[in-house]
């Protein structure tokens, strides 16, 4: 008999094929939304679990499902999963990192560069039917080019982001938990370090790549966003809850800020309604790595992590390393 495993959301039919070489595969291709209680439910019996982030794996699910060996989530972020609850249960954890590198830098850039621009400001307007004639005078932004670029979170992404730069005759400067070696700031456009405080000072750009833990709850607040410049942008591609929405709002209505790109959101897929009456931010619905070929090999990398964890293989994005015993 095959070990059963549960895949919590939607995904490639091709991925689930794959999984069923090696499991009883339980899929939930409807993509029904299960609440805490259901995904206890339907991870009864079952020894692995491909996860997405939109599912919290805390204290209480594993004890509720003890026959549980491993979570595998399809994502880089793992702040749905309660790590050190996981441990202490034997439960291996894994992440897709790496694979989403690029195509998140892109996206990184696209909202900074669509919220220095107005493209969606200037979409909405088009698509309204106000275009009546040209104006010099309309939708006027701010250059990307020759500016210095902010970059808070220099992990992979973050130091992809920067590399970018080069071409457009940036300067970047960032911040991070601990300093880049002097190798990783040069390939970096010789990234600058910076407190958080002076970044924000100094950046005409910032984008947020950090990953989320309550130590970062509201990093970008009230405060933190009077510090920045009347002309500067902000994009957060990390996670919802790095940066306090509402001041945010108050800050982008206040033109204490220039413009803002948004891909995440405080309680996504809820988000804070006022930020829709609002011209000079770009919207999107948390698709940083979201191309065909990066969702592709993040799907096969969370289900060789599986694969691995279930046939007494070191997953090769394990992250607690205590529970594999080989
Ligand atoms: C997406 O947000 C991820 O963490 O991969």
């Amino acid at each position: 008999m095959k070990p059963k495993i549960l895949v919590t959301r939607a995904i490639f039919p091709q991925v689930i094929q794959y999984l069923s070489e090696h499991f009883d595969v339980e899929d939930n291709q409807n993509d029904e939304g299960y609440d805490d209680a259901e995904l206890v439910r339907r991870l009864q019996g079952k020894v692995g679990v491909f996860a997405s982030p939109s599912h919290r794996f805390t204290a209480e699910l594993f004890a509720a499902c003890p026959t549980l060996k491993a979570v595998c989530n399809m994502a880089v972020g793992y702040n749905n999963i309660d790590v050190p609850a996981a441990t202490a249960a034997g439960v291996m954890v894994t992440n897709t990192p790496d694979v989403l590198n690029e195509t998140t830098a892109d996206f990184g850039w696209t909202l900074m560069m669509a919220a220095a621009r107005r493209v969606s400001e200037s979409e909405h307007y088009l698509r309204a039917g106000l275009w009546k004639k040209s104006h010099y005078l309309d939708f006027l932004g701010v250059d990307v080019h020759g500016s210095t670029l902010g970059v808070i979170g220099m992990g992979r992404i973050g130091q992809a982001i920067a590399r970018r730069s080069m071409g457009f005759n940036m300067k970047v400067v960032y911040h991070n938990r601990t300093r880049l070696a002097p190798e990783l700031e040069k390939a970096a456009n010789n990234a600058h370090y910076l407190s958080r405080d002076e970044l924000l000072r100094t950046a005409d750009h910032v984008i947020l790549v950090l990953p989320y833990s309550p130590a970062v709850h509201h990093l970008i607040g009230a405060e933190q966003l009077a510090l920045m410049k009347p002309t500067a942008t902000l994009v957060n591609i990390a996670r919802g809850g790095i940066v306090d929405d509402a001041a945010l709002i108050n800050a982008l209505k206040a033109g204490q800020i220039a413009a803002a790109g948004v891909d995440v959101f405080e309680n996504e897929p809820a988000f804070n309604p006022d930020f829709l009456s609002l011209k000079n931010v770009v919207l999107t619905s948390h698709i940083g790595s979201a191309s065909v070929p990066t969702r592709h090999a993040m799907a096969y990398c969370a289900a060789d992590n599986l694969i691995a964890a279930l046939s007494a293989k070191r997953p090769p994005n394990l992250l607690n390393a205590e529970t594999f015993k080989s």
